[in-house]
């Protein structure tokens, strides 16, 4: 064969493979309930995202929220929007920092952990910046376990729910996972 042909038929090969690798096969959607503030009406006894570190300066336009401070998660992750009502998908558990001096961004390193399903027992680790007041967030997808190990890809956040006074949120999560 001819030696440029040779290369040429490599070099597909190359762009076949990495063609393959940005194909996602798995997409999961559920919502994570990010309780600030427990009370009944929010579904949850028990506040299961705790300010654990109170930042060091005010942000602007934002008169709740400090940079530095930073949050102990433990949320439920659901198959709808609705907690009360919806069936339990798994656990979201982590913490989020508020990164930036400036805006509301946070640094959010979670797993999600799978309870049911097909997914349970499997595990899917999150690490990126979120900017909380996107319509749209993407974070990478840098890893997983048991069914889902070695998962890459990526998730996009939308805030479903969001109440200024309890500074609870219900937070839609598509994922985009290549297993
Ligand atoms: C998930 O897996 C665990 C461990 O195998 C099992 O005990 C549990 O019943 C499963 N949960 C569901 C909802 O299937």
């Amino acid at each position: 064969m001819p030696l440029l042909l040779q290369l040429a038929l490599a070099l597909l090969a190359v762009a076949g493979d990495a063609a393959t690798a940005a194909a996602t096969t798995t997409h999961l959607r559920f919502y994570m309930h990010d309780t600030v503030t427990a009370s009944a009406s929010s579904g949850q006894e028990a506040a299961t995202a705790v300010r654990v570190v109170k930042g060091a300066a005010a942000l602007p336009n934002d008169p709740v929220n400090r940079f530095g401070d930073v949050y102990a998660v433990d949320d439920p992750l659901t198959e709808g929007p609705d907690a009360a009502a919806s069936a339990a998908v798994g656990r979201a558990r982590g913490l989020y920092v508020f990164a930036s001096r400036t805006d509301s961004t946070l640094l959010l390193s979670a797993t999600m952990e799978f309870t049911s399903g097909r997914h349970n027992g499997s595990t899917v680790a999150g690490l990126a910046r979120d900017a909380i007041l996107d319509d749209v967030r993407e974070l990478p997808v840098v890893g997983g376990t048991g069914g889902l190990r070695g998962a890459t890809g990526y998730a996009l956040l939308r805030t479903h729910s969001f109440n200024p006074a309890t500074n609870n949120a219900v937070l839609q999560i598509d994922m985009y996972l290549n297993v």
